[in-house]
């Protein structure tokens, strides 16, 4: 126990709603100090409990100590195996019910994975012989049981900052990085006569008025929870830009530097656009459901959009002179679908369209939509750094060359490009960057295809490339979880100037 803390008996009478049901669960137990974590009210989750708990300490309605415990946050590994599974789950899943060797599991899960993949099955007694392991039916099922336990014990602590299983909890503490110890303090608070006697008072006095006591008269005869018009608030004491809207600023004032123009475009599209004119087959797999978010309505598709569909037809099934096409069916309604844009290269092809010739140089930064499971790496909603140049001496090297360029006006200078496919490019390139001494892969480019510039009767030779805004953000600000860019914790919010004044841009109040 760190504290023992009674403010003066100052009691206020001005409750909220969510202070009102803590305190009537208090006042079941009158004598008792109950900890903030067991207050399990219906509708508050713990974040109000956790304010409205404050406040009642603050009003001197209940008197409160604090007591330390013992938590525990996932590590670095605990994340990754949290979401890709654990090494020897994806040992046991390459084993199957037959064996693999030793050699094919450093192959497939690299050397550091395969080492404590082997490790954690010869602890449960499967030790490779002849540089081979084997393992049989029953106990493929009984360690497939016992290692997603784990997992699931990674998800509890996620959670709950504890995991509730103590011979799982025991494997995770032994290893490196999967969970790391932190102390957590918790408030017990008991409630105050004073505050007793209030609840009584306060009975069923009101607090917002609604539509239905206005016009059954129901208000009549009760009391309103007085407004509170000098609360005590907290100067935050800085105003400059979020962290990503002001590195969207920069990249936006890179891009404007460089020559290009801005383009824009709407969140939801057709898949039409989003897809068939960039010669994305209809079999694709980033069509299907768990990757695209749908809309459940179709429009009737425009005049413009039915001769289009015609052309993609043609040029899906069949191709165009010196190209195959796909081969197979092209079914007009599913470019009628409504989706929400899965990329920003839908911008730049309607741009194109629109700038048949000439030479252009185009950018936006914007909103594209995935149906992702959210975790430390994945947001089902990020931005995209979208890029395109139409010009005559568009070529692998240019392309490079921009993107390097792009780069280093971001104090990057460490960028890789290594082979990859898209289905509107060719050749393609994915960007690899060294950033805060991690590698990463920031998105894809390459040049258009003749199937794809061709059909819109696209004259000029074109590069194009995208790239996540968020998954660099992590990696420039140092963040260990995606999603933390989206917190908006005031703390990192006051000190992330510092992390980025490193770089020669500054950020502007
Ligand atoms: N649209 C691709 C993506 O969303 C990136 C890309 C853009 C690739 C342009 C090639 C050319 O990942």
């Amino acid at each position: 126990m760190v504290s023992y803390t009674n403010f003066p008996s100052m009691f206020s009478m001005d409750l909220s709603r969510n202070e009102v049901s803590i305190l009537a669960e208090l006042s079941r137990y009158p004598d008792k100090f109950i900890s903030e974590d067991s207050l399990k009210l219906e509708g508050l989750d713990r974040r109000t409990v956790a304010s409205a708990v404050s406040y009642l300490i603050k009003k001197g309605a209940v008197d409160f100590k604090l007591t330390e415990e013992e938590s525990y946050d996932l590590g670095e590994e605990g994340r990754i195996y949290l979401s890709e599974g654990l090494p020897e789950q994806l040992a046991l899943k390459i084993a199957g019910t037959g064996e693999t060797t030793i050699d094919e599991l450093k192959r497939l899960l690299g050397e550091e994975k395969a080492g404590i993949a082997l490790n954690q099955l010869a602890r449960s007694g499967i030790r490779p012989v002849n540089g081979s392991v084997q393992i049989d039916m029953e106990k493929l099922h009984q360690l497939q049981e016992e290692y997603e336990k784990r997992r699931l014990g990674l998800k509890e602590i996620e959670e709950s900052g504890r995991c509730s299983d103590s011979t799982v909890m025991e494997n995770l503490l032994k290893r490196k990085n999967l969970i790391i110890r932190k102390t957590r303090k918790i408030r017990h608070i008991r409630i105050r006569p004073e505050a007793i006697s209030a609840l009584k008072d306060q009975g069923d006095s009101i607090e917002s008025l609604t539509q239905e006591m206005l016009s059954s008269g129901s208000w009549k005869g009760k009391s309103f929870r007085p407004y509170e018009l000098n609360p005590e608030t907290q100067i935050a004491g800085f105003n400059f830009l979020h962290p990503l809207s002001f590195m969207i600023e920069q990249i936006r004032d890179i891009f404007i530097e460089m020559g290009f123009t801005e383009m824009h475009g709407n969140y939801v599209e057709t898949a039409l656009w989003n897809m068939d004119a960039l010669f994305i087959p209809q079999n694709h797999p980033a069509r299907q459901l768990q990757d695209t978010f749908y809309l459940e309505e179709h429009p009737t598709i425009g005049e413009e959009d039915r001769l289009y569909q015609g052309i993609f037809k043609k040029v899906h099934e069949s191709g165009i002179k010196g190209y195959s096409g796909w081969g197979s069916r092209w079914d007009p309604s599913e470019s009628e679908k409504l989706l929400l844009r899965t990329h920003t290269t839908v911008n730049t092809i309607r741009y194109l369209v629109a700038h048949r010739t000439g030479q252009h140089a185009v950018f936006s930064v914007d909103r594209v939509f995935r149906h992702e499971n959210m975790d430390w790496k994945h947001l089902p909603e990020l931005h995209q750094i979208e890029g395109a140049v139409m010009h005559p001496k568009v070529s692998l090297g240019t392309l490079k060359w921009i993107i390097r360029e792009f780069y280093s006006r971001l104090g990057i200078e460490d960028v890789k490009f290594i082979p990859s496919y898209y289905p509107y490019t060719e050749p393609s390139m994915d960007i690899v960057a060294e950033i805060n001494s991690k590698e990463v892969e920031l998105g894809g480019s390459g040049i258009f295809r003749p199937e794809v510039l061709r059909p819109l009767g696209i004259k000029g030779k074109v590069m194009a490339w995208g790239m996540g805004l968020e998954r660099f953000a992590m990696l420039y600000y140092n963040l260990r979880d995606i999603r933390e860019i989206y917190n908006s914790d005031i703390d990192w919010l006051k000190t992330y100037r510092i992390t980025i004044s490193t770089s020669d841009r500054k950020n502007k109040d």
